[in-house]
């Protein structure tokens, strides 16, 4: 991908966990892997924690180095990636010093990216200060999640950032639609004549999206307390990867062809009737347990979080989604800390065949069935029977493997990588657009307010299982069970 788009990219919150963790790594492998980055792009760390451009690189030595690239630094493209650093440190809080920031820009080149790693309560003062020294043109801004905490706050950050950011300079990031088997989902789905007859209600028994992490709060649990897992995951993450999984194919892969279609998904799910809350919700918190052999404790004592706290670090949902493809077809979502394995996968089980002259097993439902793994190990998995090799016609489950580190040994990007080189470059398909936000938390805002309302705290779990029973029970009504389950 060569480029000569010219940018300067602006990173308030230089200093804090995401620009050490994920943003400066990721230019940086922009950068190493050549021809990515314009070579007169510049980088400009925004932050009070150093007092000068070479304490700041001193920083970015100290704690970015480790987090870059596993394959061996590569140290003269390390010293050429600290000249495109330039620091600036202002107080977030002064409008007035923006002054500094313009004159450190003025007269750097490209289009201006403005990253805000920072918290959202410094969205809008933010904007509202590059606003009064004029660096809202010729610009794009990238809010980090999470935006508001529900509909309102959500809509009222929209609304001020959208007094000085028209909606195409504004890239709202949800990282998981810039992992790559994201993207793949998107190649399966609409580069493929094969499964698109059987991606509907007719052949589809129920779905099932996964994202299972084995780490708890970590070092975010003061964070963490005031979110809870419905809006750290599930109205952001797993919402889009519900609505790529359902969207009708898109008339082109241009931004809005593909947010169209996503938002139309997101307008159609069925509206959750609190009195049918316990049916189709299941919220979980986490109590000490043993992950991988090592005793883990519980939420409750997780530093930052109240000993009393009733934030849920596990949810899972049955959703329905109200148009013809999908009418009366179950999509389990499921999220949570502190569980049995690390994984992101997306199960679509097939319906068995109508009528079996081969025995029972063909009429099981899951007899075929697509596994789609994100993470680890990215694998498609399409699962069929076969017939035992020997006397008489017995059934076994077979399958398709499609490995893609087999299949591309090189060439993989880590999300933020290709996230920031499509602000870069003025792509907007795989940020959220407001309606789509808009509509993710209409249809969440239910689900909490229910859970408010009802005073119940969440059911326990011990970690390093796989969430409360009760999130087994929900699919156990529908005949079905998580594919973990299966066996
Ligand atoms: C973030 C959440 O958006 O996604 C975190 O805030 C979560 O709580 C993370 O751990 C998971 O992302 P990934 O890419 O590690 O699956």
């Amino acid at each position: 991908m060569q480029t000569d788009s010219s940018f300067t990219f602006v990173l308030f919150g230089g200093t804090g966990d995401l620009s050490m963790r994920k943003i400066l790594p990721a230019l940086f492998e922009a950068h190493r892997a050549g021809g990515m980055l314009a070579d007169s792009g510049k980088i400009v760390a925004v932050a009070r924690h150093a007092a000068d451009r070479g304490e700041y690189l001193q920083w970015v030595n100290e704690h970015v180095k480790p987090h870059v690239s596993k394959k061996g630094l590569d140290e003269t493209a390390w010293a050429s990636f600290l000249e495109r650093i330039e620091f600036v440190n202002i107080d977030l809080g002064k409008a007035e010093d923006f002054v500094h920031l313009r004159d450190a820009v003025k007269d750097l080149p490209g289009i201006r990216v403005f990253y805000l790693a920072t918290g959202p309560s410094l969205f809008v003062p933010i904007c509202h200060a590059l606003a009064s020294v004029g660096l809202n043109e010729n610009a794009r801004i990238v809010l980090e999640k999470p935006l508001g905490y529900d509909l309102k706050s959500s809509n009222a950050i929209n609304d001020a950032v959208g007094e000085i950011f028209a909606e195409e300079q504004i890239y709202r990031i949800d990282h998981y639609l810039g992992k790559e088997p994201v993207q793949n989902l998107l190649a399966l789905r609409f580069g493929n004549a094969l499964f698109e007859p059987l991606w509907r209600r007719e052949w589809v028994e129920s779905i099932q999206i996964t994202i299972a992490e084995e780490l708890g709060v970590e070092a975010r649990g003061d964070f963490y307390d005031n979110t809870g897992a419905l809006r750290d995951m599930v109205q952001n993450h797993l919402l889009q990867l519900l609505s790529i999984v359902a969207m009708e194919p898109p008339h082109s892969m241009d931004s809005d062809s593909v947010r169209d279609e996503k938002l139309r998904v997101l307008r159609a799910l069925k509206p959750i009737d609190p009195r049918d809350i316990g049916k189709v919700a299941v919220r979980g918190q986490y109590h000490s347990g043993v992950i991988r052999g090592t005793s883990v404790p519980a939420y409750a004592t997780e530093s930052g979080v109240r000993p009393d706290s009733t934030t849920e670090t596990f949810v899972a949902l049955k959703v329905e989604i109200e148009n013809w493809r999908w009418a009366g077809v179950p999509f389990f979502l499921r999220t949570g800390k502190r569980l049995a394995d690390r994984v992101a996968e997306i199960v679509v089980n097939f319906r068995a065949v109508p009528h079996s002259a081969l025995g029972a097993s063909a009429l099981r439902a899951g007899a075929n069935r697509l596994v789609i793994r994100l993470q680890p190990n990215e694998t498609i998995r399409l699962y069929c029977l076969a017939k035992q090799p020997g006397e008489g016609m017995n059934l076994a489950s077979v399958h398709l493997d499609l490995a893609f580190d087999q299949f591309f040994r090189e060439g993989q990007m880590e999300a933020y990588q290709r996230l920031l080189l499509d602000v870069i470059n003025g792509r907007l398909a795989l940020f959220v657009r407001r309606d789509e936000q808009e509509a993710a938390w209409r249809w969440v805002e239910p689900i909490l307010n229910e859970w408010k309302a009802s005073n119940k705290p969440p059911k326990p779990y011990a970690a390093g299982t796989w969430g409360p029973a009760a999130s087994s029970a929900m699919l156990a009504q529908h005949g079905t069970c998580w594919l973990e389950e299966e066996n």
